[in-house]
């Protein structure tokens, strides 16, 4: 089911690249390679000084293939893996374990892996997939975001029965909210900090096509609402605002022969409302394509929407940043562009989720960057439009930024910026801590992993 980030990969990769991703697979080579050893290490090299105050853990997940793959298309493909950083006391330690999968289960049995990828899938050898494992042709690989709620730490792949895991890391199992989540969720569920609950969604091939859920506080599926759509969209992610939930249904589009780009469909906008009552309020435009949005917020009758803006699924414009304003007494949509640096991956304080932000970080393109890769973070403020950007160097590369907030905060934005960072040089990795509004300056301080973290895709910050 998993489509996740082909588009993504397709539109930062060159298309060389992405045409040769079999042989051999630069998403397989430097800072992409998987790592074996799951390690637990205390007491990491710091340069500079880590902030006492800091206590928590900060969680990420990402493809890291256990054996050699039959066909790996990053980055949807390749068995989930953890990292997790650790702060207490000023002191730094560092874990990471598989996301132990019924799939990879089935290939530790085999000694080899048994299934394919997402675009050359393979049925998996029954001798190997025990009755409670995972005989689907896509491997459920949990690889996309790792997320805390009522909780319970998930490993989630897009569309599919998220894993469990222990604050260890070790893997509990597949988790179904008490049997209420029978197909899937989104890797990109929102935590809403006013009222505690997570919202989801999940896309599939039969009607409905589109339903959206919401988790309460304490953890339970309370809502569950389909969405009439015509079609079986890929969605990725979503937003939603005090009192609506909005899906952006870009023409990707599922059928008989697989994923396609159908431009002539345009771009739709769905708003409905957080309690699942009224009617859709549907918005048109112009085709383009969105993996990631960044916040909403609503006010005056009108819905903000600020997201990353690709030209298409496969090649078209480079990802920029963009906000949409929905008017919901007109029906009307108006979109601009707010940055022309190349950029994904964008975050926020997960305190403004869904409320008016200032603040915003995702990784921008440095000169020299190099395929999929990443050589700066920027910080945008939403309200004086101007930006700031942190370069890390050349050779250098980054992931996702996550905020973390100081204990206390107050204030949007009172804390610091983590993001991993790879030297190509050394073949090594730092944990980068970075003031999170005057980004510019030098880091507060780079924590020297024991080795290499390959570049991953989404994590969240926990606080002790
Ligand atoms: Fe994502």
């Amino acid at each position: 089911m998993l489509a996740g980030h082909l588009g993504l990969a397709g539109s930062l990769m060159s298309r060389r690249a992405f045409a040769q991703a079999d042989k051999p697979n630069p998403f397989l080579k430097g800072g992409f390679a998987p790592v074996h050893d799951e390690l637990d290490v205390a007491g990491l090299v710091v340069r500079g000084e880590v902030p006492r105050e800091i206590a928590g853990t900060y969680l990420r997940n990402g493809p890291n293939p256990a054996y050699p793959p039959i066909s790996y298309n990053y980055p949807f493909d390749g068995d989930g893996m953890v990292h997790a950083v650790t702060f207490a006391d000023g002191k730094v330690g560092y874990r990471n374990r598989f996301v132990l999968t019924a799939g990879l289960r089935a290939d530790r049995r085999a000694g080899r892996t048994i299934y394919g990828s997402l675009l050359r899938p393979i049925t998996p050898d029954p001798r190997y997939v025990p009755p409670d494992g995972d005989p689907s042709r896509i491997k459920n690989v949990a690889n996309t975001n790792v997320v805390s709620h009522a909780g319970r730490i998930l490993a989630i792949y897009e569309s599919d029965i998220p894993y469990e895991l222990a604050p260890t890391l070790e893997t509990k199992g597949r988790y179904d909210f008490a049997g209420k989540l029978q197909d899937g969720m989104t890797a990109h569920p929102k935590i809403d900090p006013a009222s505690g609950e997570m919202l989801m969604f999940r896309y599939w091939f039969r009607p409905p096509f589109l339903a959206y859920r919401v988790v309460d506080k304490a953890g339970a599926i309370v809502r569950d609402v389909p969405i009439d759509t015509d079609a079986s969209f890929m969605i990725h992610d979503f937003v939603f605002t005090r009192d609506h939930v909005v899906f952006f249904l870009c023409p990707a589009v599922f059928g008989d022969a697989g994923l396609s780009w159908q431009p002539e469909r345009g771009t739709r906008i769905a708003v409905i409302r957080r309690d699942g009552t009224g009617d859709v309020r549907w918005f048109s435009d112009e085709a383009f394509f969105v993996f990631h949005f960044m916040n909403a917020h609503e006010a005056d009758g009108r819905i903000n929407v600020d997201y990353v803006q690709h030209g298409a699924l496969f090649g078209g414009a480079s990802p920029m940043l963009w906000r949409a304003v929905l008017d919901l007494a007109t029906s009307s949509i108006r979109r601009t562009q707010l940055d022309d640096r190349i950029g994904e991956f964008p975050r926020v304080d997960p305190a403004r989720a869904g409320s008016a932000n200032r603040y915003g970080w995702l990784p921008v393109k440095a000169k020299g960057d190099d395929l999929g890769a990443f050589g700066a973070i920027a910080r945008y403020d939403l309200q004086t439009g101007r930006s700031a950007v942190h370069e890390f160097g050349a050779g250098r590369e980054v992931d996702e930024p996550v905020f973390v907030p100081r204990a206390g905060a107050r204030s949007e934005s009172d804390g610091w910026i983590m993001t991993y960072v790879y030297d190509r040089a050394t073949d090594g990795s730092v944990l980068a801590i970075l003031d999170a509004v005057d980004i510019e300056k030098p880091p507060i301080a780079e924590i020297v992993m024991p080795r290499r973290v390959p570049h991953g895709l989404h994590g969240n910050w926990l606080p002790a």
